[in-house]
C-alpha cells in the first residue's frame, strides 16, 4: 500500500511515544520508507535504538549533525511525501502554529510545504485550553490535518479527552492522504485566475478587484492530487506547470478554447469583465479644456467564455464561480440554469474577510441537479482541496 512512499515521523515528548514504535512497524510492513525525528524530550520516552531498528534509518534528534552539503531539515522536508507527528504536544503544537523553528522537529514542520498529520495527546486540560484550541484552528485553516485525541483514562491520572487516537486510524489517514496526492492522474485540469483587463487606451484600462489567489490555490491543490495542470491568468504567478499570461477577456477565451479539447475538468475561477471599451484609443487619450469637459465611454459586451464552454462541452466537467454582493443562493441558482455549468462555486464578495484579495474564504457549491454544499471558511488552498475533492467524488 506504501511502496515508494517516504513518511516522516515526528515523535514529541509525550508517554505516548512508545505507542509509536508500532505505527513506524506498521508503515514499514505496507512498504513505506520511514524517516523519524525526535524532539530531545521525546528521546525521555522512547530510544533512539528501538527507533532506528524499527525504521532500518537513521534517528534524528539535533539540528546541525550535518553529514551533508543540504541542512538536514530541508532535506528530510524535500525527500518526504507526508509528515505524521505523533505523539504532538500542546507545546509542539503551538509553535508548529507559529512558525517557531527551535528544534529539528519544528524546522522540519516549518519547511515542509507537503501534506502534514498531527495526532496530539495531552492531558485533557491542556486540551481544552483555549490558546491550545486556537492554535489548533490556526493549523486546521493551513491544510494541517489534526487527528482528535479521544476520551478515556489518561496517563496522569486525568479521565477526559487527550488520549492518542488509535494507530490504525493515524494508519488509514496517512494511507488516504497518500492516495489523495494521485486522484487526479491523468487527467488535465485548465484553471483561470484574475481580473480581466480592458484597455482604454495605452495608459488606462477598466479591470476588477479579483487578485487571482483562489485560481492559484485550485492549480496548486490540483497539481498535487497528480493533474496535469494549465493556469491561464491575468496576474503573475510562477509555479511547476503551464501557465499561458493573458490580458483581456478575448485573449482569455481564446486561451481557453485553446486548451478545452484535451481537457477534462475547466474551472474559470477568473474575474471576466463583461464588458470591454468599443472604440480603443490608439494612442494615450487627452483631455482638453472647453472641448472635452466629459467623456463617455461606450462599452460593448465580452463574449460569456463560460457559457459559451457549457454550450459545446462533451465529457469536460465545467466549473464556474459566482461573485455576488446580494441574494448569494438565489442569483447563483440562476447563474448556474443560465450558464449550463456543472457545478458554480458561489461566494459573497460583500465580506472583507472572504473573497477578494483575502487568503480566506467561504463558498457554496452548487451542482447542476440542485445539490447545495455550503464550505465553511478556511484558507484558499484548504477550500480549493475540498473543491476539488467534491468534483472527485
Ligand atoms: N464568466 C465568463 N465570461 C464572462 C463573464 C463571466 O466566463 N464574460 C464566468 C466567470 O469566470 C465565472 C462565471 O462566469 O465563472 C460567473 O461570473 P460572474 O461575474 O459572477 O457572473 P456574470 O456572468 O458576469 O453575471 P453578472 O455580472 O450579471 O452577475
Amino acid at each position: 500500500m506504501l511502496k515508494g512512499k517516504c513518511i516522516l515521523v515526528g515523535i514529541t515528548g509525550g508517554i505516548a511515544a512508545y505507542k509509536i514504535c508500532e505505527l513506524i512497524r506498521m508503515y514499514k510492513k505496507n512498504g513505506a520508507d520511514v524517516k523519524v525525528i525526535c524532539t530531545p524530550n521525546a528521546m525521555n520516552f522512547v530510544t533512539k535504538l528501538t527507533l532506528q531498528n524499527l525504521s532500518q534509518n537513521e534517528v534524528y534528534v539535533q539540528e546541525f549533525d550535518v553529514k551533508e552539503w543540504k541542512p538536514e531539515h530541508i532535506s528530510l522536508a524535500d525527500e518526504a511525501d507526508i509528515m505524521v507527528i505523533a505523539p504532538a504536544t500542546a507545546n509542539t503544537i503551538s509553535k508548529i502554529a507559529q512558525g517557531i523553528a527551535d528544534n529539528l522537529l519544528t524546522s522540519v514542520a516549518c519547511a515542509f510545504s507537503k501534506k502534514i498529520i498531527i495526532a496530539p495527546a495531552m492531558n485533557c486540560n491542556m486540551w481544552n485550553n483555549e490558546t491550545v484550541q486556537e492554535n489548533i484552528k490556526k493549523l486546521q485553516s493551513k491544510g494541517v490535518e489534526i487527528l482528535e485525541p479521544e476520551s478515556g483514562f489518561l496517563a496522569c491520572g486525568y479521565l477526559g479527552k487527550g488520549r492518542l487516537c488509535s494507530l490504525e486510524k493515524i494508519f488509514n489517514e496517512t494511507v488516504e492522504a497518500l492516495s489523495y496526492s494521485q486522484k487526479l492522474a491523468g487527467k488535465k485540469v485548465v484553471i483561470t485566475s484574475g481580473g480581466t483587463i480592458e484597455d482604454i487606451d495605452p495608459v488606462r484600462y477598466i479591470s476588477n478587484y479579483s487578485s487571482g489567489k483562489m485560481g492559484f490555490a485550485l492549480a496548486n491543490v490540483a497539481k498535487e492530487m497528480g493533474a496535469e495542470v494549465v493556469l491561464i491568468t491575468t496576474k503573475p504567478f510562477e509555479a511547476p506547470y503551464k501557465i499561458v499570461k493573458v490580458k483581456s477577456a478575448l485573449d482569455m477565451q481564446k486561451a481557453v478554447e485553446d486548451e478545452f479539447e484535451t481537457s477534462d475538468i475547466v474551472i474559470m475561477a477568473a474575474a471576466v469583465a463583461d464588458y470591454r471599451v468599443k472604440n480603443q484609443a490608439e494612442q494615450k487619450m487627452k483631455k482638453v479644456a472647453g472641448v472635452n469637459e466629459t467623456l463617455t465611454l461606450e462599452l460593448v459586451q465580452n463574449p460569456d467564455i463560460l457559457k459559451c464552454l457549457c454550450e459545446k462541452k462533451i465529457h469536460q466537467l465545467v466549473v464556474g464561480f459566482c461573485a455576488e454582493s446580494e441574494n448569494l443562493l438565489e442569483n447563483a441558482k440562476e447563474k448556474i440554469a443560465k450558464k449550463g455549468c456543472d457545478y458554480l462555486i458561489a461566494n459573497d464578495i460583500s465580506r472583507s474577510d472572504i473573497g477578494f484579495s483575502s487568503d480566506d474564504n467561504e463558498v457554496t457549491i452548487l451542482e447542476k441537479s440542485g445539490k447545495i454544499e455550503k464550505l465553511e471558511k478556511a484558507s484558499k488552498k484548504v477550500i480549493a482541496r475540498k473543491i476539488l475533492e467534491y468534483i472527485y467524488e
